[in-house]
């Protein structure tokens, strides 16, 4: 059984797709020990509730001084355990503490095709207000693992979504969301627990 604990800032669009995959059975021998969000209002952690998975918020607000944070943030991933931390749509740089405990333990998803429109600063809308800006036909969606560096980890999966005429950011974000993000997190994931993904 690969134990998970799933990190999230906000909607938890991806948390849902995960939570689901599992329960159609699509991502076997796994299970989520508990969801963590920097944020106490996010809606993810409703979704994790809904779903009967212990869920908790460690945030910036309960621990201003950012060691504090750090070691509470760890200190959550410990207690549960897991053999897989996943960043869902987590908008918080990992402490490099965490990211060495955790080597080969932690992925991503970042909605573009990475090495484009990733790195400091490129979370969420923006990702994709920066491809619009830059005129790409194509971006798409990323799993990889997680290393010192901003988005610089092994990639494990990408998918690739057209973009098309008229598209606003929220257009955009949402059909990578669909077509990429909410099929190749839980194809990692699902890959991972049967061993056929490890960090090489
Ligand atoms: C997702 O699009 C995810 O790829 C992105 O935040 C969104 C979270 O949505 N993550 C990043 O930009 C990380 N750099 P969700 O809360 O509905 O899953």
């Amino acid at each position: 059984m690969l134990k998970i604990a799933v990190c999230v800032s906000g909607g938890g669009t991806n948390l849902q797709a995960i939570i689901d995959r599992i329960a159609d059975g699509s991502i076997e021998n796994t299970r989520i020990v508990r969801v963590i969000s920097n944020k106490d209002k996010a809606y993810a952690l409703e979704r994790a509730k809904a779903a009967g998975i212990d869920a908790v918020a460690v945030t910036r607000t309960a621990y201003p001084e950012k060691a504090d944070f750090n070691a509470a943030l760890l200190k959550a991933i410990d207690e549960a355990e897991p053999d897989l931390v996943v960043l869902a749509g987590f908008l918080v740089v990992l402490d490099p503490e965490i990211i060495r405990k955790y080597k080969g333990r932690i992925i991503n998803i970042h909605p573009s095709l990475i090495p484009s429109f990733c790195g400091a600063g490129m979370y969420g809308l923006k990702v994709h207000e920066a491809a619009l800006a830059r005129g790409v036909k194509v971006t798409g969606a990323t799993v990889h693992f997680v290393d010192e560096g901003t988005d610089t980890g092994p990639i494990i999966m990408q998918k690739a979504v057209n973009v098309e005429d008229g598209d606003t950011a929220e257009i955009l974000q949402k059909r990578v969301m669909e077509q990429a993000e909410w099929k190749i997190l839980p194809a990692v994931i699902d890959g991972i627990a049967k061993g056929k993904i490890t960090l090489g």
